[in-house]
């Protein structure tokens, strides 16, 4: 495949991919599913050197916050992102501090009262991106009825309006991520569906928190989502703790791990080639997946 031939593409074991997809193409369209993170994985990382936001950026560069929520919100993502992706600790030292940056930062969102019908201005005054060759990605998995789960730490309701923005928010897509939760009952006539987040362990979210490092928590939890019957998965993440988000599959056949590695390539390199089959550095589109389809559908 050409596409493989990118100086963006790197692989330990090039046989092995080789044998893995040799098994997704036996299996075809039948046994296919497709799990994949959102945030720097389908959406991009940077457009002409500057940075795309997260979906949780989509709301805290947006006039939904006050300015004092922002600066709050900035100094958290300067705090903890760095942790989030520091190569030297695991995803065990990492997790306590991701667990606080979500408090904090879900703390804050509620407060602001979100209202839930201004997510889409939101969106569209946001630079959300999705990778090149999305189109494509989602239409071919729509065409061939392959489940495309889609498992975010980010906020569920962001996510959801980029990808119907995009017009990908197609009937084969789920979408596990965090959902907030809006009163719709709040008395003041004009204003409609308050965010309230109801979440277990703290601020107001719906239903268990996934922050980056607990994905396989997530997984389990969440392993009906993923009873689809189909052995056969192409997983693809930007983050280690996203490795873990086939952990509900039971029964895997064939497993192809695609990692985008964004940010601190030098330092993080080996690590993403031990453990994604596929490492894409600084590679902003779905080329490469894209051709595995192609020849599996
Ligand atoms: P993902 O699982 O779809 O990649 O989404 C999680 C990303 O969201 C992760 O990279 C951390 C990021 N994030 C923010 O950008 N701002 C925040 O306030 C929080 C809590 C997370
Ligand atoms: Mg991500």
């Amino acid at each position: 495949m050409p596409q493989f031939e990118k100086s963006t593409v790197h692989m330990k074991d090039p046989e092995r991919v080789e044998q893995i997809t040799c098994g997704l193409i036996k299996g075809g369209a039948s046994k296919l599913q497709i799990i994949t993170d959102f945030d720097m994985t389908l959406s991009k990382f940077q457009v002409n050197g500057k940075r795309c936001p997260t979906c949780h950026n989509i709301i805290d560069y947006s006039q939904l916050v006050t300015d004092e929520c922002r600066q709050k919100l900035v100094q958290l993502k300067n705090q903890y992102y760095p942790i989030e992706i520091d190569p030297q600790l695991s995803m065990e030292d990492k997790f306590p501090f991701m667990v606080e940056w979500y408090f904090k930062s879900h703390s804050l969102l509620v407060e602001q009262r979100i209202q839930k019908d201004k997510l889409p201005q939101a969106v569209r005054d946001s630079d959300a991106a999705l990778r090149d060759g999305y189109e494509q990605f989602f239409s071919r998995l729509h065409q061939h009825n392959v489940p495309v789960f889609i498992f975010s730490a980010g906020l569920g309701d962001v996510l959801e309006e980029i990808l119907r923005q995009a017009g990908v928010y197609l009937p084969n897509v789920k979408v596990l991520s965090n959902f907030m939760d809006f009163d719709d009952n709040v008395g003041v006539a004009d204003v409609k569906s308050q965010l309230v987040f109801v979440q277990r362990g703290d601020p107001r979210f719906k239903g268990d928190l996934i922050h980056v490092y607990n994905k396989h928590d997530g997984a389990l939890r969440n392993s009906e989502s993923f009873q689809q019957l189909k052995e056969n998965v192409l997983l693809m993440g930007d983050s280690l703790g996203d490795l873990n988000m086939a952990d509900g599959v039971a029964n895997v056949d064939h497993i192809l791990k695609i990692g985008f590695l964004n940010d601190k390539v030098e330092e993080r390199l080996d690590k993403y080639l031990e453990h994604y089959d596929i490492v894409l550095v600084r590679d902003e589109t779905l080329e490469v997946p894209n051709s595995i389809l192609q020849k599996v559908l």
